[in-house]
């Protein structure tokens, strides 16, 4: 059981907050891991009344959670824990309103989470401390983005910093929570066959794929504003590649992994201005279809400008100045509205180095986050009969098979539990977001520079052609 707490949602009608933050809490509250002293409170800015606010979050947590856990005692219970409050958080004076609603803290943790636009973590977090909301006990979780460039993100981690102890802040990053990524750390690190291979003098290559089919839903006015870049490469596709690439660190706890985190971010080649004529590309969704639905250009979509430029896919190779990886290319691609949901891992190995038999294909390890979690291994094989022949097949470790169809854990439950037991090892520290905005930074102003605008591709296909030649033209082609 974790520490008796109040939970301060702000954003808390917002759609991360009714769709993941509710019913992972739920789930945490259904296995008994809150204390029943907890208190939830939605902070957002429209007047409702508390049983509005519980009827809204019994409505949204039905549709994401599952029927056979959904359990009507539990919700009862649990939503006995909800509160609402209405305020604006860019006012201070309805902090003091806000401290006067929740009383004295006697012993209970306070943990805020900020699940709001970046712009309005500076004066949240400034209100909170003028109004004594903060003491040594209280902790604050901050949704990516941290920022929209290197400058923004440090005036956003000094203003936290001047408040709260860099041991009170958890920086999520939801992808750290999912149990494949965490399983990649387990497969680096407990299996000695890999690491001999896992280095430049056998890896060919890395790609690092997050594919959407969905495009901006909902959030049109905040994606147009953020762009693939800012919402997906900077926080979840540079994570996956530090956890990749890093060395073992000596410890499996917070300072140690992230120190070797931090080493990659910072190891990684600065993009020159030529770079990113050569090695980058963006691309925006035009009208196409999915699952044999038509669907809108980007520049139709809800709140976003019909001229906007925002890129909705981004693909980038790069490289890591270090002697393990010298000369591995890593090819990172993510966008939306593309034909199919697959976020994947795959690990190209070299091939051998004398070939022997016609059709033979070099190793390759795939890891899959989504759709299924899955890890495969292609090994070549011969084929039953006379004759060599060969064809690849694949090791296959199906997580769901092998640990049985319980209820998969969502990120968010993992990390959300992990705020509350203290424990930030699976989220990034100061200096980790700072050095991910270093490398970032020179793409966005390299595109606005060259008035670079994206490429189109239909909506329902594999992303613009150009993301295509980046590995073409050395031979080598993106899976799946
Ligand atoms: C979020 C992005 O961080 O991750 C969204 O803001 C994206 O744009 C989402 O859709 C993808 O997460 P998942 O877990 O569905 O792959």
């Amino acid at each position: 059981m974790t520490i008796p707490c109040d939970i301060l949602v702000f954003g808390g009608t917002g759609d991360l907050a009714l769709h993941k933050l509710l019913p992972a809490l739920y789930h945490l509250y259904r296995e008994g891991r809150l204390h029943p002293a907890v208190r939830i409170v939605a902070l957002a800015r429209s007047p409702m009344p508390r049983n509005s606010f519980q009827k809204l979050a019994e409505r949204r947590c039905r549709a994401q959670i599952a029927r056979s856990d959904f359990d009507e005692d539990t919700w009862g219970r649990f939503a006995t824990r909800l509160d609402y409050f209405s305020m604006d958080a860019a006012q201070s004076a309805d902090f003091g309103r806000l401290a006067h609603f929740l009383g004295e803290p006697g012993g209970l943790a306070r943990i805020y989470y900020l699940a709001t636009a970046p712009n309005l973590f500076v004066p949240i977090v400034t209100h909170l401390s003028i109004a004594g909301l903060v003491d040594s006990e209280s902790r604050i979780v901050l949704e990516k983005p941290i920022g929209h460039s290197l400058e923004s993100a440090t005036a956003i981690n000094s203003a936290i910093g001047a408040v709260f102890d860099e041991s009170q802040v958890f920086r999520i990053d939801h992808y750290l929570g999912k149990e494949t990524v965490q399983n990649l750390m387990a497969l680096r690190f407990a299996n000695a066959l890999l690491e001999p291979v896992w280095r430049a003098t056998q890896i060919d290559h890395v790609q690092i794929s997050v594919c959407e089919s969905l495009g901006v839903e909902n959030r049109g006015a905040y994606y147009d504003r953020a762009g693939a870049t800012r919402d997906m490469l900077q926080n979840h596709l540079l994570q996956l590649l530090c956890l990749v690439a890093m060395e073992p660190p000596a410890q499996f706890d917070a300072e140690s992994v992230r120190d070797e985190k931090v080493k990659i971010l910072r190891a990684l080649k600065p993009i020159t201005d030529q770079d990113v004529q050569d090695k980058t590309v963006r691309g925006q969704y035009s009208a196409g279809k999915i699952g044999g639905q038509e669907v809108p250009a980007y520049y139709f979509e809800k709140d976003v400008d019909n001229d906007s430029d925002t890129e909705t896919f981004v693909a980038v190779e790069a490289h890591i100045n270090n002697w393990r990886w010298a000369g591995v290319p890593f090819y990172l691609r993510t966008g939306k509205r593309l034909a199919k949901r697959s976020s994947q891992i795959v690990i190209q190995f070299k091939p051998v180095p004398h070939r022997l038999f016609d059709g033979d294909r070099a190793n390759q390890l795939l890891i899959q986050l989504q759709p299924d979690e899955r890890i495969s291994l292609q090994m070549m094989t011969k084929t039953p009969g006379k004759g060599m022949h060969l064809e690849p097949v694949e090791l296959n470790l199906n997580l769901a098979q092998v640990f049985g169809q319980t209820r998969r854990w969502d990120a968010y439950e993992r990390l959300l539990l992990d705020v509350l037991e203290g424990d930030s090892t699976l989220f990034m520290r100061r200096d980790e977001v700072e050095a991910a905005w270093a490398w970032i930074d020179p793409i966005l102003k390299g595109w606005q520079e060259h008035f670079q605008t994206p490429r189109p591709y239909h909506a329902g296909t594999n992303g613009p052609e150009q993301a295509h030649s980046l590995l073409a033209r050395h031979g080598r082609a993106w899976h799946g």
